[in-house]
């Protein structure tokens, strides 16, 4: 493969005027341009995409690593990041890596290998084995991770808490989501922060996962387990309807006997009938404000703010019953 040191011994030029003309960055004279792009076409130099970025020690490639493409909270989510990176004139590499940290490991490698400049990931992110790489983390974030972009967990648990509270709860089910994402922890403390202050019993029903192929398996197993229950609070919207669906299969009439939240507020959420309340985040936003982030760690070296938390928002749909004063 031809080098870009070839190119400027065949110019008689130096490497930097080669890379300045090449990049039309700083000053080239029309007499060493003219040598650059006869010696460019002699020697059928492409600049290497990879090459460039290991000469200029960056490349222009941002990864973005998600747990799961086939959630609903992911897409929107990597369309704020697409659009936050291309706004500053980068290019994303989506890793789809199906809660598989094996599968994180190998996208990191490949990332490493094409020289990326940095990555975004919703996913727990095994950092510490590329010391070397500007990592943003996003949605999914441990409380110690520096750089990072989420919503308000705590409150949205609390919101969801006091929607069923306040509607004439019988039997109250939280859906928690799984251990392994720490988002699910914050979640319950919010609910559980509202219903004991409530001082009203309450059953918490653990999910193993958000993946959408075991939703209905769970929700088969949800009303094994709870028969009974009257008011939920679920782990997320994919699992709210995996519930609710079964909740009609049973001849529960929503939300007269068998109401439910959910949480994300994706975009089927408004579109089901009954329509799933829920607790909207900001996901467009969230994977935005984390491209945003990033870029400014390697273009600026520093950043003002370097935990951001997005609000959530309530929102009442007919999957949840009248308020009790006549709401
Ligand atoms: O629905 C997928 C869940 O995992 C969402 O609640 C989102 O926060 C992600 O972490």
């Amino acid at each position: 493969m031809t080098t870009i040191k070839e190119v400027a011994k065949l110019a008689g030029v130096s490497v930097a005027t080669v890379s300045r003309a090449l990049n039309n960055s700083g000053y080239v004279s029309k007499d060493a341009r003219k040598k650059v792009e006869a010696a460019v076409k002699e020697l059928n130099f492409y600049p290497n995409e990879v090459a460039r970025s290991l000469y200029q020690k960056k490349s222009k490639l941002i990864g973005l690593l998600l747990p799961d493409i086939a959630n609903p909270f992911f897409p929107l989510m990597a369309k704020g990041v697409e659009d936050g990176v291309n706004q500053r004139g980068y290019s994303l590499l989506l890793g789809n890596v199906e809660e598989d940290l094996e599968k994180e490991k190998d996208y990191l490698k490949i990332f490493s290998q094409n020289n990326i400049a940095g990555v975004i990931s919703a996913v727990q992110g095994n950092t510490k084995d590329f010391p070397n790489m500007p990592f943003v983390l996003l949605d999914r974030v441990k409380s110690n991770h520096d750089f990072a972009v989420h919503s308000d967990d705590y409150t949205g648990g609390m919101m969801a808490a006091e929607a069923i509270v306040a509607r004439s709860p019988k039997e109250i089910v939280v859906m928690v989501g799984p251990k392994e994402v720490p988002s699910s922890a914050v979640r319950l403390a919010g609910n559980q922060k509202v219903l004991q202050e409530s001082h009203l019993d309450y059953q918490l029903f653990q999910t193993t996962s958000f993946k959408l192929e075991v939703a209905e398996e769970t929700a088969e197993q949800f009303f094994e387990k709870f028969p009974n229950a009257d008011s939920v609070i679920a782990s997320n919207d994919v699992y709210a309807m995996a519930v609710m669906k079964e909740a009609l299969k049973r001849g529960r009439r929503i939300p007269e006997d068998f109401q439910i939240i959910g949480y994300d507020d994706m975009p089927f959420s408004r579109m089901v009938y009954p329509g799933l309340a829920t607790i909207a985040q900001p996901a467009y936003e969230i994977g935005y404000k984390g491209a945003e982030l990033l870029c400014d760690i390697f273009e600026k070296g520093f950043v003002e703010n370097s935990r951001i938390q997005l609000p959530v928002t309530l929102k009442i749909r007919e999957s949840v019953r009248k308020k009790d004063e006549n709401e």
